[in-house]
């Protein structure tokens, strides 16, 4: 049988570099698009890379951007790809109240942007688009697939719109595209601004006698914290259906951000009261209190459950940070870029 090929937005994301060493583990040729930057943003997938002369390569990197749909069009034409995996997207909710205007172009019509490319190419792929815990905003847990969304920020307001356009293009067009509604997935290759890692990085750097506090905001909001490495084969799943559908994925239990941190600093015998403190810059004008996800259909129609619960991936999160540490790099040294070139270079 010959290898099916994905194409990957946001491979260089948390998510992206986790799913793409799926789909090579499970032989596709995968695609990536990179947006093209300054200094070089592909460290979390720089072990994937091999000389895309080397014929063993399935790995292939392309510059494009969210906001250029002609780019889209053009890449998805040139891929020709079985599966698109849409996961890129400005995916920072305390960012998306400063920049409210480019979070929806990116993570709102963004998705637009590719749906309307497979319309226009006719190109018989799947997509999956990279839906959100977020869009349920105020509404009371638990939330699964039929609680009714109510996001509370500008990121979430643009990931209901991008869940609804992609619903209408299964329905309009018969496009086979899913909804992955994801709750809160974390890693050690997490952005380093998202609570989990800012913390797991702190309690790590505090134990080594490199800083003595760390700044937060909110800690009473509660989440349903998964696994990232878990939730990508989700994704997969998802597209390996013969009937296109929108899931809901998650842990089914919740911690506060309290708890978390709590978690972290225990990790490595500290007590946090001695070492966090309040910074109003980190509340958002209007916050999401409490989500867990009720990932039963998931469970029941793809075969999947999370294993992996926060308490579990706040020690994994330490420790992976304990091992930069040892490993004589900073933490922010953990992604710093070394061998891949930019893609136009190769
Ligand atoms: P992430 O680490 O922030 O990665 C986002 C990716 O999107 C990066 O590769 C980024 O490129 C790329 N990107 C951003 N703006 C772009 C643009 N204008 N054009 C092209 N690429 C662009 O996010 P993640 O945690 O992997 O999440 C993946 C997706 O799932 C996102 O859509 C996110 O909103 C969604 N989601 C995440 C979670 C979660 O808990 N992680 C939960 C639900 C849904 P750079 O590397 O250059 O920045
Ligand atoms: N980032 C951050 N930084 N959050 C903080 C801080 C801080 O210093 N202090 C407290 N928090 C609180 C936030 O107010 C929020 O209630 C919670 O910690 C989690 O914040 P984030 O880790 O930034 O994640 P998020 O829940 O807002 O958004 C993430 O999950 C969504 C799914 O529900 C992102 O990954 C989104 O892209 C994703 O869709």
């Amino acid at each position: 049988m010959t290898a099916k090929t994905a194409l990957i937005t946001g491979i260089t994301g948390q998510d992206g570099s986790y799913l793409a060493e799926l789909l090579l583990e499970k032989g596709y040729r995968v695609h990536g698009i990179v947006r093209r930057a300054s200094t070089f943003n592909t460290e979390r997938i720089e072990h994937l890379y091999r000389d895309p002369h080397d014929p063993e390569a399935r790995l292939f990197l392309h510059y494009g951007d969210l906001t250029d749909g002609t780019r889209m069009t053009g890449l998805l034409e040139q891929v020709q790809p079985d599966e698109v995996y849409h996961l890129a997207a400005q995916s920072h909710v305390r960012v998306s109240f400063d920049e409210p205007e480019f979070t929806g172009d990116t993570t709102g019509l963004g998705t637009t942007r590719l749906l309307e490319g497979i319309r226009r190419t006719g190109l018989p792929c799947r997509f999956y688009q990279a839906s959100s815990s977020e869009m349920f905003g105020a509404a009371p847990p638990p939330q699964d697939e039929a609680t009714p969304f109510h996001p509370r920020s500008p990121y979430g307001a643009a990931k209901v719109y991008a869940y609804w356009v992609t619903r209408n293009y299964r329905e309009a067009y018969g496009i086979h595209a899913v909804n992955g509604i994801l709750f809160n997935h974390e890693s050690p290759r997490r952005g380093p601004t998202f609570v989990t890692r800012k913390v797991a990085v702190a309690a790590a750097r505090i134990k080594a006698g490199l800083q003595d506090v760390v700044h937060l905001g909110n800690l009473d909001a509660r989440r349903d914290w998964g696994y990232a490495a878990e939730y990508v084969e989700a994704m997969w799943l998802m597209l390996q259906q013969d009937r296109p559908d929108d899931y809901v994925i998650a842990t089914g239990a919740s911690h506060s951000v309290r708890e978390f941190v709590d978690q972290c600093f225990a990790h490595v015998g500290l007590d946090w009261r001695d070492h966090v403190r309040f910074d109003e810059r980190y509340l958002r004008p209007t916050e999401v209190d409490h989500l867990i996800g009720d990932a039963s259909k998931a469970e029941s129609q793809l075969g999947w459950r999370a294993t992996v619960r926060a308490p579990e991936l706040a020690r994994l999160m330490v420790d992976a940070e304990l091992n930069v540490l040892r490993n004589g790099l900073a933490p922010g040294d953990q992604a710093a870029p070394t061998a891949v070139p930019a893609p136009a270079a190769r």
